[in-house]
């Protein structure tokens, strides 16, 4: 359906946001949807997009992925949605399916902002076309899962126009406690920072089959054990909390050491189920960071603590967000942060400190599209993903390895497989 036919059409009208373009180059109309496509009509890419819509201006309109019943289970989810809040179906024009889903998403007329929520391995190849195509994005960590996505990411930056807006996925930052002690600590409520610890245990990921699947198949269906495709639980899934160590310190890690391995999974797969880096940041500051993701008891359990010359500061995904010392302080607010929790989500939609992360983070970027006060942070997303691939390096070549090792040895992983087989 083009805009017109979404202009005529009663549901889109009594949704009291009407689809239209840009008044200028700077902003949108006050009650205009921006046109949202999904590129990834998965576990994550459907729960931030259904985010998007109950929480922002923004509004599916499009949908795209490379296998037919992932595409027809999302059309499903926001014909339902969009029904729920008075918006008008998806246009069956509007839905792609293939390996170059992604390319007619981002040549569509009728989209504004493309969400990239496929397997890491796709994400700089998708950014590439999207931003190409002038659109928005919101793009899934980790930005780049070798040094040679890196690169590629890095030369896409500049090519971001002044009133495009790009967003990497790293929501945690806009948890309202976590945005609350961050602010404190880049303020000196520690003191001088003399070192961090941080851990991410999490469960492990369960299996997907489908009856008659080839080997490449099940390999993209099961991408989160799978380095090519994913970059590994440290690039993966653990960068959220490097991230959080970078944004704070204001730094990234100058050298790593590592080790680590794969002591429990017994599946396919080549990632590893357990890291233990030590990242030396500027100042010799470190930051001991302790990984797991396998079995399930239940609980899970991610977060930081910063110890500085006057004060501690400890930063859960669940439980007490707080800084003990001469600054003393602890996050309060509880109707800006729910109960309950302590459990993974794999789709991130985690409770406790991390409730309302996303909503804000989407808050954020929409209104960085509405009001013309552009985002671009693939550089930043880059830098976090480059910092996570140190301690990988670190850990499977047993060795130190520093920044400039990282990036010399120019380390690449090819799919191996064509994913043209999928057309
Ligand atoms: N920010 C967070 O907290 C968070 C949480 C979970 C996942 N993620 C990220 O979100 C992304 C998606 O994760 P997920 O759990 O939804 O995975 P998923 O496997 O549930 O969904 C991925 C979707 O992409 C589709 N796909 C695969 N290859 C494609 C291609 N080449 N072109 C088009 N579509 C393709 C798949 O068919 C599937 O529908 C990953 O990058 C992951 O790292 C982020």
């Amino acid at each position: 359906m083009n805009r017109r036919g979404f202009l005529k059409n009663g549901a889109a009208a009594a949704s009291g946001l009407l689809l239209l373009k840009p008044l200028t180059a700077f902003g949108y109309q006050a009650n205009s949807a921006v046109r949202h496509g999904l590129l990834g009509c998965g576990n994550r890419g459907t729960s931030v997009a259904d985010s998007f819509s109950q929480n922002t201006s923004a509004q599916v309109v499009a949908l795209a992925d490379l296998f037919a019943d992932q595409l027809a289970a999302g059309r499903s989810h926001f014909d339902q949605l969009n029904q729920k809040l008075g918006r008008a179906p998806i246009d069956s024009k509007l839905l792609f399916r293939g390996p170059n889903a992604f390319e007619q998403l981002a040549a569509s007329k009728d989209v504004d902002l493309i969400q990239i929520s496929t397997p890491p391995f796709f994400h700089v190849q998708h950014l590439n076309a999207a931003v190409s195509a002038g659109k928005h994005v919101y793009c899934e960590k980790p930005v780049g899962i070798d040094i040679r996505q890196a690169g590629e990411a890095l030369k896409i930056a500049p090519r971001v126009r002044s009133t495009q807006s790009v967003d990497v996925g790293f929501q945690c930052r806009n948890a309202p406690p976590i945005a609350a002690i961050a602010e404190k600590i880049k303020a000196g409520a520690l003191g001088k920072i003399g070192a961090v610890t941080a851990n991410y245990n999490a469960p492990a990921s369960t299996e997907k089959t489908r009856a008659g699947e080839s080997a490449d198949e099940y390999r993209l269906r099961n991408w989160l054990w799978d380095r090519a495709l994913s970059g590994d639980i440290l690039v993966e899934q653990n960068i959220h909390i490097i991230d959080l160590c970078n944004w704070i310190l204001g730094a990234r890690p100058l050298k790593a050491t590592a080790t680590g391995g794969r002591n429990i999974l017994k599946h396919a797969g080549d990632c590893w189920d357990n890291y233990q880096v030590d990242f030396t940041y500027p100042g010799d500051v470190h930051l001991s960071f302790s990984s797991t993701q396998f079995g399930d008891y239940g609980s899970f359990d991610a977060g930081l603590k910063l110890y500085g010359s006057s004060g501690m500061a400890a930063i859960p995904y669940s439980g007490p967000m707080q800084i003990t010392g001469a600054q003393a302080w602890a996050w309060q607010d509880a109707a800006s942060s729910a109960t309950g929790g302590g459990k993974f989500a794999a789709n991130g939609a985690f409770q406790d400190n991390l409730a309302f992360a996303d909503r804000d983070k989407e808050r954020t970027f929409i209104e960085s599209i509405t009001s013309g006060q552009s985002h671009n942070q693939i550089a930043a997303g880059v830098e976090t993903a480059l910092s996570c691939m140190l301690g990988r390096m670190a850990g499977y070549q047993r060795r130190e390895v520093t920044w400039e090792d990282l990036l010399a040895q120019g380390e690449t992983y090819q799919l191996g497989m064509s994913i043209s087989q999928f057309a």
